[in-house]
Order: structure tokens, then C-alpha cells, then sequence
């Protein structure tokens, strides 16, 4: 049978865990789907974004697929028992992978920052999730200014580093030992982040949920991945970002 995951997030952000998917081949097919007309969830309230995830997940059953992966942090911290209970197959969210991602790199006493949209802040999963690890000096904040700037590709050094100072101004940053980017969109900033946190290591969703479902579902490269890119909104554009994310990928 072939394997056909669909990848779903609000908008543009949830590229960058299908590009780790596409690299590792773990699925024959890939149907990556952005909610660009509806971006950004994750300053919506909890019912609002149930209803998109439930409606994208609607969607995505039209092209047969046989797994499902919430490529974005604020749906997998609310919508996830709704998700499963309408599926008559798996469905994975990022949160998890990213906890168990933190273990491998972190140190006990390290200390770890969690940025992320309002909804997976407020929901506390990071952190309840790396409390029960052991781990205790835990810093999150809600950066959701990040989205729409990532949507944008307005990544400008001037208006980051306002942000940065907004948003960081109070901590320091030479002590972060650990960021973990608990929003899909935020990898495409990381250049910009790693350079403020100069002694971080950043957490990337793509790559913690690639090391899941290796390690829980058995899965082997597959001899090729084909990828199809839908929005609801301005497809050209989502179909733009892809193709300077995945540069000479696809
Ligand atoms: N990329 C998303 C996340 O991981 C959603 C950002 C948003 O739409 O607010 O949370």
C-alpha cells in the first residue's frame, strides 16, 4: 500500500517539517496543505482552531491519505484528541517529538527556552511535558509576532532585533542553553535566533518528528517521496516559499 501522509499548518510555517519528512522518505506521498487564508491560528481561541484542524482534516481525506501530521504546534496543543477521534488513521503532533528532542541535547540543569504563539504557551504542554523529564529551570514565551513576519519573508535584521528586545529585552541570553522553537514557522528565522542566543541549541520540530516516527512506527526510507503543495489562499505564494525552502530539493 502506498504511504500517503497528509502535513497540515496554518500557513507557510509547517514547510519546514515537510521538508524534513521529504528528506528522510519515510512516505511515498506527502500532501502538504497551509491554511494561508486563515493564518495565523495561534493567536485564535481553542474552539476556532479545533474547527480549522477538523475542517483541514476534512480536506485532506479527499486525497486518500493514510497518516496525518499537525506541522504546527498550536494545533497539536489543542485539537489533538478531536483530530484522532475523527481519523480512522494515526495522527501525530509535533509537541511530543520536541520534548523527546530536548532530552537528547539537554543537560538536567540546563537552562531552556520555549518560544511559541499564545495557544502553545498558554497550554503549558512544553513544559509540563519537560518538568516530568526533570528538567526545571524553564523560561516560555509567547512570541506570536514571529508568524506573520515569517509569512511575509519580512525578516529584516532592524525589525527582528525591535522584536528580539521586545520580546527577550529581560533575560540572559548568554544563559539559554536550549530554545525550542514550539512554532513551525520559526525555523525559517533561526539564522536570526541563533545568533542572539549565541550559546543555544535551537529545537526544530522537522527534525524531532522525524526521529518519532522512526523510532515509533518502524518506518524506512521509501526509494522516493513525491510532495504536492495546496493552500486555501494565494497557492502561488505558499508554492514560492517551498521552493526557496526546499532550494534544489524538489
Ligand atoms: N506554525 C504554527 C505553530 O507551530 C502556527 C502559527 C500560527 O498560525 O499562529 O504554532
Amino acid at each position: 500500500m502506498i504511504s500517503r501522509v497528509g502535513i497540515f499548518d496554518s500557513g507557510v510555517g509547517g514547510l519546514t517539517v515537510a521538508k524534513s519528512i521529504y528528506q528522510s522518505r519515510l512516505f511515498d506521498e506527502i500532501i502538504y496543505f497551509g491554511d494561508t487564508a486563515r493564518v495565523p491560528y495561534g493567536s485564535k481561541n481553542e474552539s476556532t482552531i479545533i474547527r480549522y484542524s477538523l475542517e483541514a482534516l476534512e480536506f485532506l481525506k479527499n486525497f486518500d491519505i493514510n497518516f496525518l501530521i499537525t506541522a504546527c504546534n498550536s494545533v497539536s496543543s489543542c485539537a489533538l484528541p478531536e483530530l484522532k477521534k475523527e481519523a480512522n488513521f494515526e495522527v501525530v503532533g509535533v509537541i511530543e517529538a520536541g520534548i523527546q528532542a530536548v532530552k537528547k541535547v539537554a543537560k538536567i540543569n540546563n537552562n531552556i527556552l520555549i518560544i511559541g504563539t499564545k495557544t502553545t504557551i498558554n497550554s503549558k504542554l512544553y513544559e509540563i511535558g519537560l518538568h516530568e523529564l526533570g528538567y526545571s529551570n524553564i523560561i516560555s514565551i509567547p512570541t506570536p509576532l514571529f508568524v506573520p513576519i515569517v509569512e511575509e519573508e519580512a525578516y529584516k535584521r532592524g525589525l527582528l532585533k525591535e522584536i528580539f528586545e521586545l520580546y527577550f529585552a529581560h533575560l540572559d541570553r548568554a544563559k539559554i542553553d536550549v530554545v525550542v522553537l514550539g512554532c513551525t514557522h520559526f525555523p525559517m528565522i533561526s539564522a536570526y535566533l541563533s545568533e542572539y542566543f549565541y550559546n543555544a541549541t535551537l529545537i526544530h520540530s522537522g527534525e524531532a518528528i522525524v526521529e518519532l516516527l522512526k523510532k515509533r512506527y518502524h518506518l524506512v526510507p521509501k526509494p522516493i517521496t513525491n510532495i504536492q503543495f495546496l493552500a486555501s489562499e494565494n497557492p502561488h505564494h505558499l508554492k514560492e516559499v517551498a521552493g526557496k525552502w526546499f532550494k534544489n530539493l524538489i
